[in-house]
């Protein structure tokens, strides 16, 4: 193979952006080496002064604005780690335009865009990367991309966030409240600048997204996926799973069923000897199911400065040696059918119940349940004035119709939690 030299602008010196700079400052030979790839890092776009000092970066290099690279023909490749939507958009479709090609950790950006970035990479003749998007270091995008071809994907699950999963993790395993959990995950660089994009689920449909519209090869927008966060979980309720047997994720999920798609994202029940339930802290992973391959499982470290600066010089490198970029023409759908996707689902349900007396009203909420012919697997009672149940696989909408009619029993105060268990 002849060396392929490739110029590269980073824009923004953030965790990620600062890792990679890292990476590619300490192994560029070593990558060109094994690669045959000599990867120069051009320019970077940041105005923070002391962060540039602190990477030691030498001020030549330092772009005043993005069109001072996107008009300098020795960069070929621009990867971009500022995140939100803009002005990350309008820079990258700047690069596009101009025939650069583009790596990106931006997954809101990138599942909220991806159409309008692929048209401008199909005018420009560059590529899209996006790698670092999904799941940190470990290459998901690529084995959908190119490791799936004998499959349909018949459904995906992940844990595709590393905050909350450090969250939930030390809930479960050290009982430390939610609050200080977050701030750890903050300081150790796993968190978004605002971290609700991590707590309420945003981070991990964008994920979603981007995941099931290569797993389904047709477009899964973000508004399609059923989103809920990990704010309104308490120790209690986990310490009560564990005792069932389960253990508390927050999953990205998706299937496809008679040509319809099901996606969401929400915190569940898995029981503990499933193969995600030992994923612990910043660790991320997707299990997919094929029809070829049956299941298949992917691990890593999901977020941080050098898991995602792997990823993100990975797509350079593997950006640099192609001579042809991919192009998804699946994404170029502009109008998506409304009724390709499922917004009910079946799944099992954990509940607790504030009640008056847990004597006789067990057996009113089993009445009522069984009306709705939801059956219980099994049942927990801890204190007097409360009931844990685990139901066996009902359709979403029945159970919440069911548990509406519970709370009119004399007896019941209200329904306290309510947490879906997969299994
Ligand atoms: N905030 C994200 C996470 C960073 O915690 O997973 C990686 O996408």
């Amino acid at each position: 193979m002849s060396v392929k030299h490739v110029g590269v602008a980073l824009l923004g010196l953030g965790v990620v952006g600062g890792g990679t700079y890292e990476i590619l400052r300490d192994k560029r030979e070593m990558i060109l080496k094994n690669d045959d790839v000599d990867v120069e890092i051009k320019a970077v776009l940041d105005r923070n002064e002391a962060r540039i000092a602190e990477l030691g970066i030498d001020k030549s290099i330092v772009a005043r604005d993005i069109d001072e690279i996107v008009n300098n023909p020795d960069i070929q490749i621009v990867a971009e780690f500022f995140g939100g939507v803009e002005p990350a958009r309008n820079f990258l479709l700047k690069a596009l335009y101009a025939g650069k090609s583009i790596v990106t950790a931006n997954k809101e950006m990138f599942s909220k865009c991806w159409q309008e970035l692929e048209q401008a990479a199909e005018a420009g003749g560059g590529g899209l990367y996006f790698e670092a998007s999904c799941v940190g270091g470990v290459p998901v995008i690529r084995a959908l991309t190119d490791s799936m071809q004998a499959n349909r994907i018949t459904s995906l699950k992940g844990i595709v966030n590393g905050t909350t999963n450090y969250i939930l993790t030390r809930m479960s395993d050290e009982g430390v409240d939610y609050a200080s959990c977050l701030k750890e995950a903050q300081r150790l660089g796993y968190a978004e600048a605002n971290p609700s994009a991590d707590v309420d689920g945003f981070d991990s449909a964008y994920k979603n997204s981007i995941l099931s519209s290569l797993a389904y090869r047709r477009r899964v927008p973000v508004d399609k996926i059923i989103r809920e966060g990990i704010s309104d979980i308490s120790v209690k309720d986990i310490a009560y799973g564990k005792e069932l047997g389960y253990t508390i994720k927050l999953l990205a999920i998706s299937g496809q069923r008679d040509g319809r798609i099901e996606a969401r994202v929400h915190p569940a029940f898995l029981p503990n000897s499933h193969p995600l339930a030992f994923v612990k802290g910043s660790f991320n992973a997707l299990f997919l199911s094929g029809d070829s391959v049956d299941d298949v499982m992917f691990y890593g470290r999901g977020a941080g400065a050098l898991p995602t600066g792997s990823a993100i010089v990975s797509d350079i490198v593997f950006c640099a040696r192609n001579e042809e970029h991919r192009r998804y023409p699946f994404e170029n759908i502009k109008d998506v059918d409304e009724n390709a996707f499922l917004n009910d689902f079946s799944t099992m349900y954990y509940v607790r119940f504030d009640v008056k007396t847990g004597d006789g009203t067990l057996s009113k909420i089993a009445g009522v349940l069984s009306k709705n012919k939801i059956s219980i697997k099994s049942v927990l009672q801890k204190a007097d004035d409360e009931l844990v149940l685990i139901t066996h696989e009902v359709r979403e909408s029945v159970m919440r119709k069911a548990l509406c009619e519970a709370e009119q029993l004399d007896g019941v105060d209200k329904v306290a939690a309510l947490i879906r268990v997969e299994e």
